[in-house]
């Protein structure tokens, strides 16, 4: 017998080209939480001096998160009958957050984590957008993701207006 498929909701058949919009969503996503993970492990150890333990904490921290993030996108990416993408489709975007020329540049890493979280920020907006009303489990989840992030660049914009006051930035 075969089994029926959903009627309702983002798996019913009628559903498949916005399934596909979604899953195109969603491995962008996944893109851009993979680069970060990469981007965060390097500016984690790279930094140099007494300045640089703060970030270099908080970043350590964010590495687990960002890589459960990952994980999350393509865990959907599945459910939705996609296929998370392999290694040979990526294509690197975060320019801002390569190494500085100087390890102190502690200021530069920290534009380059609040450029990178303003970038997350914005494209799980437009996922939440595009899965209002007819995907509320994707959209539950990146209203989830989304609040990491914005939970992230607050308290990056905190450091960076430490840095700013007191003239290092
Ligand atoms: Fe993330």
């Amino acid at each position: 017998m075969p089994v029926r498929s959903s009627s309702q909701g983002i798996l019913a058949d009628d559903q498949r080209q916005k399934r596909e919009e979604i899953i195109e969503l969603l491995r962008q996503a996944y893109w851009m939480e993979i680069e970060t993970v990469m981007s965060y492990i390097a500016n984690s150890i790279n930094p140099d001096g007494v300045r640089a333990q703060e970030i270099v904490e908080s970043l350590q921290r964010d590495i687990q998160e960002e890589l459960n993030h990952a994980q999350q996108f393509a865990q959907r990416i599945k459910e939705l009958y996609g296929v998370v993408p392999g290694s040979s489709e990526f294509k690197a975007q975060q320019a801002y957050l390569q190494p500085p020329e100087q390890q102190t540049d502690i200021a530069h890493v920290i534009r380059g984590v609040i450029e990178a979280e303003t970038g997350a920020i914005e494209h799980y907006n437009r996922v939440i957008e595009a899965t209002d009303g007819i995907d509320w489990v994707t959209q539950d989840m990146v209203i989830a993701i989304l609040k990491d992030e914005e939970g992230h660049r607050r308290l990056f914009e905190g450091y960076l207006r430490e840095y700013e006051a007191e003239g290092l930035a």
